[in-house]
């Protein structure tokens, strides 16, 4: 099982299973992410900067409405497949 450094800006920094939800893995971690929605890509309560894209599956449609930043992506819809630094995204 591959394993992935997540660094969330202000946190400690954790380890993942490469595939793991971001959303869940900063849950699970003691970020305190919101996820009104329940993790439905419905309500942009989970939004992150992200600093290196490729570090995330690709962007899914339903996220695009939500988004106004490129280096924006909803937690609960991209697995983490390596190393990633982030931040919560600003009015979070
Ligand atoms: S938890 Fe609602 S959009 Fe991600």
């Amino acid at each position: 099982m591959s394993i992935a450094t997540v660094q969330v800006e202000g946190y400690e920094t954790f380890t993942v299973s490469v595939g793991t939800c971001l959303l869940d893995a900063c849950e699970e971690n003691g970020v305190p992410i919101e996820s009104a929605c329940g993790g439905f890509a419905a309500c942009n309560s989970c939004r992150v900067d992200v600093s290196e894209m490729s570090s995330l599956s690709p962007l899914v449609e339903e996220e695009e409405a939500f988004l106004d930043s490129p280096s924006h992506r909803l937690a609960c819809q991209c697995q983490v497949l390596s190393d990633v630094r982030l931040s919560l995204a600003p009015g979070m």
